[in-house]
């Protein structure tokens, strides 16, 4: 417990694409803190999986089928979660799609898809939550990723989608902040056990390099990210707005310009 319990009683949450990994994650910790729950995305099963899982550990928990990148499927989810629970105050926009790619083999269809799912995707689960958002009070949290800021080989197609999640989080932080509304974003470095990583870290070799290259000298977990959401949704944040805040280690420093050792060895 690293919250005072009950931090989230009466909020009710939204996640979308929260079925697995980091955005799973994010809507068992919101839960646990009190918040009724619905995770929303495309496999019925993984839907049905996540919404058990919840409930098994307690939380009064829906879900909802659907596809991001189709607006009328997430407006119908947004409208029955308000429906089912009187109003939404939490929204978490997860879902994201990616796969290594350079850019000269990447097909249009490629990159579009995945600017589909994470940008466009986000736009839509912001805008269909707007109507149901009780404020003052209700805080929406964007899942970015440091390719929103930092080049990585055969990651353009994300790169390009992230930095507009980036965009939209500041942009939607400024125009309905006065209403009540808070928008942030957290950027998630290298997460264990998550098919972000596995899709990513193809061989034990690379996932070492990128140990070496984080200060902390580990990767993070699926609840560390959790905490930072906690966080962000509770009145502790209530100041907070436009904030892209990291969760990763302090990997987003550099280490790849880390000269430690160069250091080491000139102080023999
Ligand atoms: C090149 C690929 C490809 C690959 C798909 N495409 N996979 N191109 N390399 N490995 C191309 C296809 O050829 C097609 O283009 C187009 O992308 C759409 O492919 P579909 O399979 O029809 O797409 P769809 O069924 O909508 O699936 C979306 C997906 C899929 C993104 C391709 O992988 C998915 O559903 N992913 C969700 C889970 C996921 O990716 N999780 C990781 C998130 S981690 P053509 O031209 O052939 O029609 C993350 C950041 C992690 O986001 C950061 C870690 C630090
Ligand atoms: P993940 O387990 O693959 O989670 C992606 C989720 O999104 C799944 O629940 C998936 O379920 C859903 N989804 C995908 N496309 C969708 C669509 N079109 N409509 C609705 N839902 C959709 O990935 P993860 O690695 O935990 O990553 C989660 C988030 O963290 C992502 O936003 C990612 O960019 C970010 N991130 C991850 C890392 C990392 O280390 N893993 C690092 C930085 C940022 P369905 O297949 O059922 O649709």
């Amino acid at each position: 417990m690293t919250f005072v319990p009950g931090l989230l009683k009466g909020r009710v949450a939204f996640v979308a694409g929260g079925t697995s990994g980091i955005n799973l994650g994010i809507a068992s910790a919101l839960g646990e803190y009190g918040a009724r729950v619905a995770v929303f995305s495309r496999n019925a099963e993984r839907v049905e999986g996540a919404q058990r899982l919840l409930a098994a550990g307690g939380v009064d928990a829906m879900g909802y089928v659907g596809d991001v990148r189709e607006y009328a499927s997430i407006e119908r989810a947004m409208g029955a979660c308000a429906e089912w629970a009187g109003g939404i105050d939490i929204v978490v926009s997860g879902a994201a799609g990616n796969f290594l790619c350079p850019a000269n083999e990447l097909s249009a269809n490629g990159f579009r898809t995945v600017v589909d799912i994470d940008l466009n995707g986000t736009f839509n689960v912001l805008r269909s939550a707007y109507p149901h958002l009780r404020r003052p009070g209700a805080s929406i949290i964007n899942i970015s990723a440091p390719q929103a800021t930092e080049v990585y080989f055969a990651q353009v197609h994300v790169s390009a989608a992230k930095a507009g999640v980036d965009m939209l989080t500041r942009s939607l932080a400024s125009e309905w902040g006065h209403e009540g509304i808070r928008v942030n974003a957290i950027v998630p470095g290298p997460i264990l056990d998550t098919e972000g990583m596995a899709r990513l870290a193809a061989s034990e070799e690379i996932r070492e390099a990128w140990l070496q290259a984080n200060p902390m000298r580990r990767f993070g977990t699926a609840r560390e990210v959790a905490n930072l959401a906690l966080f962000l949704c509770s009145d502790a944040a209530s100041y907070v707005n436009g904030a892209i805040i990291h969760c990763d280690g302090g990997q987003v420093l550099g280490g790849g310009r880390d000269f430690s050792s160069s250091w080491a060895a000139l102080k023999k």
